[in-house]
């Protein structure tokens, strides 16, 4: 059975930088008061990158894409599976896959489907893809995580807005004698589902419901902390290695204290744990592949290494997968 390897990445991010004191600035004048340091000291959050109006998530998808596309090599004719990890879609159909694979010039190709699994969505669409690989239904694919997430915060919730950034991350993935992912592990409870979500649908031609996104901050973090705990022994009992041979932990960027508790409960040194949330901010499905992008690019995360990747998000949904680069 063949291993799926990465063999590239990419990453994008809106040119848009706002740091928090701009963004305090700007709440003040609605009379919402947050400030620099109770964002840092909560959060680790310094700035956060937002898309233009107008931008969509199929957009930063495909620079995203075609970044690491160039990196791997591979044209995207080459590609046979493209899978999207998104909460903000375009459209409700078609999937944004569909509109990835179209401007890519890839069109009339292999599978395009999006996965929605909020901020475990690249971790969802990364295992899936090594399934599709190992049994044999595709030989080069490309899983994206993308977001424009802006366009689902209520900007007069200072206990969310702050929270998050648009942008997007890729990896191609290629099958292979030699590992390759690993391991992959999934989880999801749905009675947690309303501790983080966007309850809102469009239907008969009227937003239904609640279009933003909610969340109880608390709740979020204790099953973040501890799911994430379990699932990272669970996967790497699953592959044979040990713990504290892992080289990097790749974790969702939603919170540094969360990301610190988290490597602290695995015996995880600080030194072997890629951070990128004090300057993406929380991407939710973009925030893994971007953080292993940037790893991967300034040269931390080499050839041969093995790197924890870990999501967690709505759903309630949580994962791991293990792979050597
Ligand atoms: N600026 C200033 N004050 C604020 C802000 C803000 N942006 N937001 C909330 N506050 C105030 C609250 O109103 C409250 O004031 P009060 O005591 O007068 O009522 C006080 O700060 C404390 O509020 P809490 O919500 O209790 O703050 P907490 O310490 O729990 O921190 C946070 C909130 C950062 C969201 C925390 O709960 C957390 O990290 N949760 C994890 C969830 C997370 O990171 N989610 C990201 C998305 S989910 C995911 O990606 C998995």
């Amino acid at each position: 059975m063949p291993y799926a390897k990465i063999i590239g990445s990419g990453g994008y991010l809106p040119p848009r930088i706002v740091s928090n004191d701009a963004l305090a600035a700007e709440l003040a004048t609605r009379q919402i008061e947050t400030s620099d340091t109770w964002i840092v000291e909560r959060t680790g959050i310094r700035q956060r990158h937002l898309a233009e109006p107008g931008v969509t998530t199929s957009q930063l998808a495909t620079l995203a894409a075609q970044a690491a596309l160039s990196d791997a090599g591979v044209k995207a004719a080459e590609l046979d599976l493209i899978i999207v990890a998104t909460s903000t879609p375009d459209y409700v159909f078609p999937s944004t896959a569909c509109l990835v694979q179209d401007k890519l010039g890839a069109a009339g190709g292999g599978a395009a489907f999006d996965v929605q699994a909020v901020c475990s969505g690249f971790v969802y669409a990364l295992a899936t893809a090594d399934a599709f690989i190992q049994a044999g239904r595709a030989r080069t694919a490309l899983v994206i995580g993308a977001e424009v997430f802006s366009s689902i915060l209520d900007w007069s919730d200072r206990k969310t807005c702050v929270l998050f950034g648009d942008g997007a991350g890729a990896v191609v993935l290629r099958a292979s004698e030699e590992p390759g992912i690993m391991a992959a592990q999934l989880n999801a409870d749905g009675s947690q589902a309303k501790i983080l979500c966007a309850a809102g649908n469009v239907a008969h031609g009227q937003v239904v419901g609640d279009p933003f996104l909610r969340m109880d901050g608390q709740a979020v973090f204790k099953l973040a902390v501890t799911s994430l705990a379990k699932s990272a022994r669970d996967v790497c009992a699953q592959a044979g290695v040990e713990l504290a041979d892992v080289d990097w932990l790749v974790p969702h960027q939603a919170n540094v204290r969360i990301i610190n508790f988290l490597g602290r409960k695995l015996g995880i040194p600080d030194e072997k744990v890629v951070v990128t949330v004090d300057s993406h901010a929380n991407t939710s499905a973009a925030s893994v592949p971007l953080a292993l992008d940037a790893a991967r690019r300034d040269g931390r995360i080499k050839a041969g290494q093995t790197v924890l990747m870990q999501g967690v998000g709505g759903g309630f949904t949580w994962g791991s997968v293990l792979a050597r680069m």
